[in-house]
């Protein structure tokens, strides 16, 4: 039976090979069987303050990355968050049935709470608006990355709240769905950090729009390890497992496998294949995504998502406004 995803992505910053290969081979893998709904999250994004040009910018791109790793408009429906207005209204319903308790155990907010002076309101109720986005759309499955758990395990204790209150129907309460391989892809300079958009080091990351250089660059320096064993070892050797594990992702091959095909050899060998190997698997979604930058089609994909996307929230607010005895109708 078809079911409903619902997955988004933040418009911070250039999209990652953490992002695509935790979630985004995801949302692709899902689509043929499903019906699926891929958001690009911008009232997230601006939890931490923004430029508002940048913002438009990172949101058409974001939308253009969708397309290029093929997210498939024709059978998902993409939009952004804002266009559709009950994200907002829900989350306002959600937040007077959340705890501030639950909601200071967030580990995501305590690490970018702890890193700024005056945490803001937004960024502590961040993970309600993520628990509206879901809930708006009776989703089924979210397909997400590793670092998510805790946020859905949230989205899922509100929607079972809210069903003991208001009546079981009132919510669909989802699952995650994270990858066995590429749920959580290392730093490349700090395999004990997670792969992200905002830190400070650019080698940290592969972007899935960098160049050949920088993608060179940032395996032949990644951090390893100093026994010169090519062994997947996540505790005692989280540098080369993270580099194996990426490599064989990306190839379809079991680190068993690479394991074996490396025995022997050393790390300088292991990181050039894998330069190989990224620019290769990367450059399909650089030729497509310049494609669909020049092809001027965006904006009409992203509208008709809105349209699409906007009807489906719709009920679903009526039914809870109904539900809470909100309104005047
Ligand atoms: P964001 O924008 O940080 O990341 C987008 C997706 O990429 C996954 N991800 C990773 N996967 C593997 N390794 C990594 N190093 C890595 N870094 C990020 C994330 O788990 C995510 O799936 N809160 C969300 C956005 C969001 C959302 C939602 C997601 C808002 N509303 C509703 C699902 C459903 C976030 O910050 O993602």
């Amino acid at each position: 039976m078809r079911k409903r995803v619902f997955s988004g992505v933040q418009p911070t910053g250039n999209i990652h090979i953490g992002n695509y290969l935790g979630a985004l081979r995801q949302f692709v893998q899902l689509q043929d069987e499903n019906d699926c709904i891929y958001c690009i999250v911008d009232l997230h994004a601006i939890t931490t303050p923004k430029d508002p040009r940048e913002l438009r910018e990172h949101i058409l791109n974001v939308a253009a990355l969708y397309m290029a790793v093929g997210i498939d408009p024709a059978k998902s429906t993409v939009f952004v968050q804002s266009d559709v207005p009950g994200h907002a209204e829900l989350s306002w319903i959600l937040m007077c049935n959340s705890y501030t308790g639950e909601l200071s155990r967030m580990t995501q907010f305590k690490d970018k709470s702890r890193a700024s002076e005056s945490a803001g309101t937004g960024l502590f109720a961040y993970p309600v608006l993520m628990a509206a986005d879901i809930l708006l759309y009776d989703s089924d499955i979210v397909p997400v990355g590793n670092d998510q758990k805790q946020h859905i395990e949230l989205t899922r204790d509100i929607a079972i709240r809210v069903n003991n209150k208001y009546g079981e129907d009132t919510f669909v309460v989802p699952e995650g769905r994270f990858l066995k391989e590429g749920a959580r892809i290392m730093a490349l300079d700090d395999p004990s950090a997670k792969m992200s958009k905002s830190a400070e080091n650019e080698l940290s990351r592969i972007s899935l729009l960098d160049d050949e250089a920088k993608i060179k660059k940032a395996i032949m320096r990644a951090t390893t390890d100093s026994d010169g064993e090519i062994r997947f070892d996540p505790e005692n050797k989280p540098g080369v497992s993270n580099l194996l594990t990426i490599y064989g992702v990306f190839t379809g091959t079991s680190v068993a496998e690479l394991e074996k095909n490396y025995a022997g050899q050393g790390y300088g060998a292991l990181k050039k294949d894998l330069v190989e190997v990224t620019i290769e698997s990367l450059r399909p979604i650089r030729e497509k995504y310049a494609e669909i930058c020049a092809s001027g089609e965006l904006p009409r994909i992203l509208a008709d998502g809105a349209e699409q996307a906007g009807a489906k929230a719709e009920q679903v607010i009526r039914r809870v406004k109904e539900r809470f005895g909100l309104g005047s109708r």
